[in-house]
């Protein structure tokens, strides 16, 4: 069965906006668990500019499924990840000015950087999956660095149309056969939505998806008329 892992970034995005302490991330996770998340992720950035620290070792502690880091391969991140010890740690590429991450992480550019980075997390008990494009070179590469999983982008099937999706979803098929053939865990992610998803999910081998922001918009349309509804009730009390 396909599990769902549950990107909670946007509930930060909400608080960073006013630099309050609500929505709280460390919450909606256990609501999130409660809908049935099996995993939940989150992306400490370089900038913080949504989740922050305390939201990393909060969720640590209390969330009772599993905890995915995404972050990029810089020291500081390695530290706290260390600090944190989620139970695994997606490789994420990172750019200051991006909305989101933009493409997966290049690993064939400096396998031997990415070696001793991986390594260092295994070390601490951490298993590292690599945020990459469906692309057999870069699976090849993973494994060549030490990555027990692989999460592959699926952003281009997302955005794409008719004949150009088939082809983005072929190859996220063959991605996929190709990397649980030697033996690594396949999850997948970015951009799938509730009307692309039931395609990605059904390719055999998917491990995991890791969805966020079509979950928390949902969540929005179909949670602002009770809570309009409840503040209509306390202001309408006199
Ligand atoms: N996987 C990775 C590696 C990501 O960086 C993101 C976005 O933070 C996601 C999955 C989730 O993407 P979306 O928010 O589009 O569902």
């Amino acid at each position: 069965m396909v599990t769902l892992g549950v990107n909670l970034d946007h509930i930060a995005n909400v608080r960073e906006a006013r630099k309050t302490n609500e929505p709280d991330p460390v919450q909606f996770a256990f609501l999130a668990e409660l809908g049935g998340a099996d995993s939940i992720t989150v992306h400490l950035r370089e900038d913080r500019r949504h989740i922050q620290d305390r939201d990393l070792f909060l969720l640590k502690e209390t969330i009772k499924t599993k905890l995915n880091l995404e972050m990029a391969a810089t020291e500081e991140m390695l530290q706290i990840a260390k600090k944190v010890r989620p139970n695994y740690v997606t490789l994420v590429p990172e750019k200051r000015e991006e909305v989101t991450t933009e493409g997966g992480l290049d690993i064939n550019a400096d396998k031997e950087f990415y070696a001793k980075f991986v390594g260092d997390l295994k070390n601490s008990s951490i298993l590292v999956s690599a945020f990459i494009d469906p692309d057999i070179s870069q699976i090849q590469s993973s494994q060549e660095v030490g990555c027990e999983i692989i999460e592959l982008h699926t952003g281009s099937y997302a955005i794409s149309k008719d004949q150009e999706q088939k082809n983005e979803l072929m190859r996220i098929k063959e991605a996929t056969f190709f990397a649980s053939d030697h033996n690594l865990i396949v999850n997948a992610g970015h951009g799938l939505t509730f009307q692309n998803v039931e395609k990605i999910a059904s390719i055999n081998n998917i491990n995991e998806l890791n969805i966020g922001h079509s979950i928390v918009s949902r969540a929005l349309a179909i949670g602002l008329e009770n809570s309009v509804r409840e503040m209509k009730t306390l202001i309408s009390k006199n």
